[in-house]
């Protein structure tokens, strides 16, 4: 029986792959493996949100939520070298990837991190997503309701959200919530959300950040 990606112990037997990234400024070998999200090729969604918003903060702490084997964060670290890269993920087969693909690419800005990890900072200057919408719609909203209220103040999060998983809703959701969102990229199905605090103070999205919320234990 095969796992889901978001498994917090896979059980699949491994087999190794890599995937490469190669960006107009960034070129990078990532090791994967089954168990893991998108093992054998660089998801488009993930490209889009590569190709369209990964200019981060110069420094600070920045979030990849949800991380994989860390083609986002990665990415993010090669492009902010001032910056901490938090990866974040439930998963402990593509943590353990993420991690020695960033000792392996010599990016020692990254932190590969569980979500519960008492290390994690308590704000970022920015959080990037290709979120685990196949987690069901309720766990989307209180992972993104755990995470979002820690975005420091005038930074953003991106998230981008295949449009037959639910992206359009997943948009109004977060505007019923408070957020600022709107739609900065689309191709190939895909939609990259950006999400900012408004700009009123008010309730909903600058409450008190939550705990994260409790890791998938699998199916
Ligand atoms: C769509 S995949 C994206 C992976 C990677 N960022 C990429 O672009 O290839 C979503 C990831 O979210 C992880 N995930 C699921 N539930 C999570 C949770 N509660 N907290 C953090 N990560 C979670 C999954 O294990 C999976 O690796």
């Amino acid at each position: 029986m095969s796992d889901h990606y978001f498994t917090a112990r896979p059980k699949t037997a491994h087999r190794p792959g890599q995937v490469h990234v190669l960006l107009p400024d960034v070129h990078l070998e990532l090791d994967t493996d089954a168990g893991v999200f998108s093992p054998s090729r660089l998801d488009t969604g993930t490209r889009l949100l590569l190709d369209v918003d990964t200019k981060p903060a110069a420094g600070g702490d920045l979030l990849d939520l949800g991380c994989g084997y860390g083609p986002i964060a990665l990415v993010l670290a090669a492009r902010a070298p001032a910056a901490t890269v938090w990866a974040v993920d439930v998963n402990e087969r593509a943590l353990g990837l993420c991690a020695r693909n960033a000792d392996r690419a010599g990016l020692a800005n990254v932190r590969c991190a569980a979500p519960g990890d008492p290390a994690l900072p308590a704000s970022y200057a920015g959080i990037w997503s290709n979120p685990p919408i196949r987690i069901g719609k309720q766990a989307l909203h209180a992972l993104l309701g755990s995470w979002l209220p820690r975005l420091s103040p005038g930074a953003a999060a991106t998230a981008v959200v295949q449009r037959h998983l639910g992206s359009d809703s997943l948009q109004r959701w977060l505007a019923e919530q408070g957020w600022d969102v709107g739609r900065i990229a689309s191709r190939a199905g895909y939609r990259v959300l950006r999400v900012t605090r408004p700009d009123a103070p008010g309730p909903g999205p600058s409450g008190p950040a939550g705990p994260p919320a409790a890791p998938e234990a699998g199916s």
